[in-house]
Parts: structure tokens; sequence; C-alpha cells
């Protein structure tokens, strides 16, 4: 399997940080915020991966990142043409990379404690359709919530950002799909704040009968903001302190 990481957008709820640097390069513990998404591949086993980003800061990931060599991984690049487009428009431009492979898709911006190996696992052995991994949270209103029937372990529909959350499940930034993302983006229209949602394409897959899911239960950040960046910073300085090797390359 192949992986993806979105690194592009205009990280507007960071300003001014990211008035000059790319949302992806800010530092969360000892390294810059794209390494976290590169090591959670890795420990899935997933080597070869492409970085999408916008032409402005294509430079700066490849001074820092090249080829991958050093985090023991195989990258490539590719610019989104249309920044801030939407992270469904981001996706397109991964089509030639994953070829006919299933791949993970994994938000640049999101830091997870729980080692994902086991969901991608699941999703290697189901048959078609995609996956999507959830996470109960308090303030559901930021993310993509989910109306969810547990007893028949089924989504049956998602809202982005919504001001009446159907629950306090929200799809996190990793999607698990195969080729069929990419004829159903274009049946996408761009939204409310002009994006090509990744919400609308899991609803598509909802209409198929084909999204299937499971919880997280370790922490996990969508690190976007200010306050929680600060909050992503502080949970990898305490898991430093009780212990966990501060080297983790
Ligand atoms: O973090 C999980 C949430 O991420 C989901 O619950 C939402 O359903 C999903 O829409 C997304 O919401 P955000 O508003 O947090 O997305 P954001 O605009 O911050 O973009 C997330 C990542 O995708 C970020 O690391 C940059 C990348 N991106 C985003 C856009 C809009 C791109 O590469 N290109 C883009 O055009």
């Amino acid at each position: 399997m192949k992986g993806v990481i979105l690194a592009g957008g205009t990280g507007s709820r960071l300003e001014p940080l990211t008035k000059y640097i790319n949302k992806h390069l800010l530092p969360i513990g000892a390294y810059p915020m794209i390494y976290w998404p590169i090591l959670k591949l890795r420990e899935c086993g997933i080597h070869e991966i492409l970085i999408i980003t916008n032409t402005d800061h294509l430079s700066s990931f490849i001074q820092l990142l090249g080829d991958g060599e050093g985090l023991n991984v195989s990258l490539q690049y590719k610019i989104q043409k249309n920044t801030g487009g939407g992270i469904a428009d981001a996706l397109m431009s991964a089509k030639k990379f994953v070829g006919q492979d299933k791949y993970v898709v994994i938000l640049g911006d999101n830091i997870f404690e729980d080692s994902l190996k086991p969901y991608v696992d699941s999703y290697n052995k189901q048959k078609n359709g995609a996956r999507v991994l959830l996470k109960e949270v308090t303030d559901p209103s930021r993310y993509g919530v989910t109306k969810i029937d547990q007893t028949k372990k089924k989504i049956m529909s998602i809202v982005e950002k919504p001001n009446n959350p159907p629950s306090n499940y929200c799809v996190t930034g990793i999607y698990m799909y195969d080729q069929t993302a990419f004829e159903l983006i274009q049946e996408i229209k761009p939204s409310y704040r002009k994006e090509l949602e990744i919400t609308d394409l899991n609803n598509l897959y909802i209409k198929r009968d084909q999204l299937e899911y499971d919880i997280l239960h370790g922490w996990w950040i969508d690190a976007g903001t200010h306050e929680s960046l600060f909050r992503a910073n502080t949970l990898i300085y305490n898991r430093i302190l009780e212990g966990a090797p501060e080297k983790l390359l």
C-alpha cells in the first residue's frame, strides 16, 4: 500500500505563524509537524509516500526531507494547483502515484497517539470501498461529524462542521480509499467555503454502502489552530516526560 500526505491549504487559522511558513513545517515537539504523519505511515509498513503541497512551499519540503532516505521512506512530491481548493481537490493530484493500489491518505496536521497499523490491516482485508477512523470529541462542530448506528456498525451520513452535530463522533484525518475515490470526486461540487470537501466524497461512499469505520481510543489532535497546536506540543512533551524515547527517528 502507498501513503499520501496532504500538506497544502492556506493555514489561515494559524496566522501569522503561517504567513511565510507552511503549517506542516511548524514544530511539534522536536520535529516539524510533517514528520509525525510520515512516522505514522511508516509504522504501518507504508514506505512509499507522496506529499502534496503548494507551489510556494514545495522547495522547503524538499530541503527538509529530500527523497526521504533520512527517515527510511521513499518520498515523492506533487503540487495542488488550486491552492486551498479543498482536501478532495488535493487528493486528485495523487491519482497517478497510487495507480491501481488501495492507499492511505493522512492530513498533514493530524497527530495520532494510536498506531494506525491495526486499522490499515483491516482495510487491507476489506473487500472494497473506503474506511475512516472516528474519534469521540467534546467539540464536534469543528469537524466532519457522523450520524452513526453503532449496533449495525454503520455510518448513516457525515456533516461538515455542523451547528447541531448529530453525534460526538467526528471523522479524523485518515482516510483509506480505493480507485473509486477519483471517479467519485468528479461528482462533487464546491461547498459553501468553495472547497471540494472530503466529507462529500465520504458521503458518496456511504450512498454505495461502502464506507466502513473504526473508533480510535488514544488522543488525536487536528493541530490546525493556535490552541490545538499548543495542545499537540503539550501532549508530545508529556509523552517524552512519561519516558517515551526522545529520539523517534
Ligand atoms: O482534522 C479532521 C478534519 O479535517 C475532518 O473532520 C473534516 O471533515 C475535514 O474537512 C478536515 O477539516 P479541516 O477544516 O480541519 O481541514 P483543513 O482545511 O484544516 O485541512 C486539513 C489538511 O488538509 C491540512 O493539513 C492541509 C490539507 N489541505 C487542505 C486544503 C483545504 C490541502 O492539502 N489542500 C487544501 O486545499
